[in-house]
């Protein structure tokens, strides 16, 4: 089978843990750093599925903390959302995100370790998200992971938020490489063809919003509040889908990319439009309601076209196999039940990880280090605002691209 050009990321420098070697595969107890605590710890093979992972999530509004076994067993998966904060500006402020991940970073780590029965002895490895995300939140989760790994000389892991999203179906479904992933959350819309950990081959990215910037942004403009989508899927289930026309941006093109930032304008356009007939300050609550269904209906059509599109070029190299669809806005019932008529009509199978796995945490994150957990990252990791999961991919037509 041939996997095309496939890209691999990460710092894959692997640091001299005291009596540890990759071809070892064994952790010692007992005769490093930190001895006495340690006094007493079983060995656990590396690669064994008895391995505990300490995750750390913090990239963008969620300070999250869990603990997870290499076996698939999630022991303890805490989030500490800040959407209150946020939601009084309308969105998410990144300096206010980085204190507010300072102020909980401890707190949460030590809520997951009790929710798991375990304190840091019980724990074999630190995995925190380095970056794509927002920079304050990003250093406060690797300093945190750092300490805890330099202080019990643990093998620490950088791990890439995106490829935590691109994991995450393999920790509930055990879902086999190759796989088509399409990754619709608040900062990324992105189709790729996932081949293993770190081996990613982009086939499409948007060329301006993601497309649960359309959903916030499109609520902001109806007064619905943050975050947007949820607050638009259930205001579409009493609304008129057909009602309002929107635009379906670069429905049909060849490749595989996405535009959101129009759908968005014509949106508010037709808000504008439905406020002047109401001929009052707001929207009558029936024309909110189609405004919501109708954009809802036009995200799922022009993400269904071009994941139609990127399975007809996935099976084109490797047959057909699993749609995994992934992030927030995966969380989203029309989208889940259009892509899955989609899949099936192209011989797809398809797999949502549950909805506590496709928002943020730090479960996925803990799972994507367990699956390369024979491969540490040095403690020199500089955290990384932009972290693409395929460097070399072809940027797609337009500006404003990205990553
Ligand atoms: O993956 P996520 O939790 O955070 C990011 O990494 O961005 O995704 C958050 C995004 C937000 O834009 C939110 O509006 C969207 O996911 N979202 C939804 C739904 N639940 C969350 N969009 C549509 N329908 C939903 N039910
Ligand atoms: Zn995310």
């Amino acid at each position: 089978m041939s996997h095309g050009r496939i890209s691999r990321f990460g710092n894959q420098k692997v640091p001299a843990y005291a009596g540890w070697t990759t071809d070892q595969k064994w952790w010692p107890a007992g005769q490093i750093v930190g001895m006495a605590s340690l006094a007493g710890r079983s060995r656990r093979n590396i690669m064994g599925t008895s391995f505990i992972m300490l995750g750390i999530e913090s990239s963008c509004d969620e300070t999250a903390a869990a603990v997870v076994r290499a076996d698939g067993t999630v022991l303890a998966n805490e989030v500490a959302s800040q959407m209150e904060i946020h939601a009084r500006h309308g969105g998410v402020v990144p300096e206010i995100a980085a204190r507010a991940h300072l102020d909980s970073i401890d707190r949460v780590i030590v809520a997951a370790l009790d929710a798991a029965g375990l304190d840091l002895d019980g724990i074999d490895g630190v995995a925190a998200t380095g970056g794509p995300g927002l920079i304050g939140g990003v250093v406060v989760g690797t300093v945190a992971a750092k300490a805890i790994a330099s202080a019990r000389q643990l093998p620490y892991f950088a791990v890439n938020h995106l490829e935590g999203h691109a994991l995450s179906p393999r920790l509930t479904d055990k879902v086999d490489f190759p796989y088509l992933l399409l990754l619709v959350s608040g900062g990324h819309t992105q189709l790729l063809a996932v081949h293993g950990p770190g081996a990613y081959e982009r086939y499409g990215t948007t060329m301006d919003d993601a497309a649960g910037e359309a959903f916030d942004k499109s609520a902001k403009i109806m007064g619905l509040g943050y975050p947007g989508g949820p607050a638009i899927e259930q205001l579409a289930i009493t609304g008129d889908a057909k009602a309002i026309s929107l635009p379906r941006p670069l429905k049909g093109a060849p490749h595989c990319h996405f535009s959101f930032s129009g759908l968005k304008t014509a949106l508010a356009t037709r808000h504008a439009a439905c406020v002047a007939d109401d001929s009052q300050a707001s929207v009558e609550s029936q024309d909110l309601a189609n405004l919501a269904a109708s954009l809802q209906r036009a995200i799922a059509d022009c993400l269904a076209d071009r994941t139609k599109r990127a399975m007809e070029r996935f099976a084109e190299a490797h047959g057909p196999s699993t749609l995994v669809i992934a992030g927030g806005v995966a969380a989203n019932r029309a989208i889940f039940e259009t892509l899955s008529t989609v899949a099936q009509g192209a011989g797809f199978a398809i797999s949502v990880p549950p909805a506590w796995l496709c928002t943020d945490n730090a479960a996925m994150i803990a799972w994507a280090a367990l699956e390369r957990r024979d491969q540490p990252d040095s403690l020199d990791f500089a955290p990384r605002p932009r972290w693409p999961l395929d460097p070399q991919a072809a940027p797609p037509p337009g500006r404003g691209v990205r990553s």
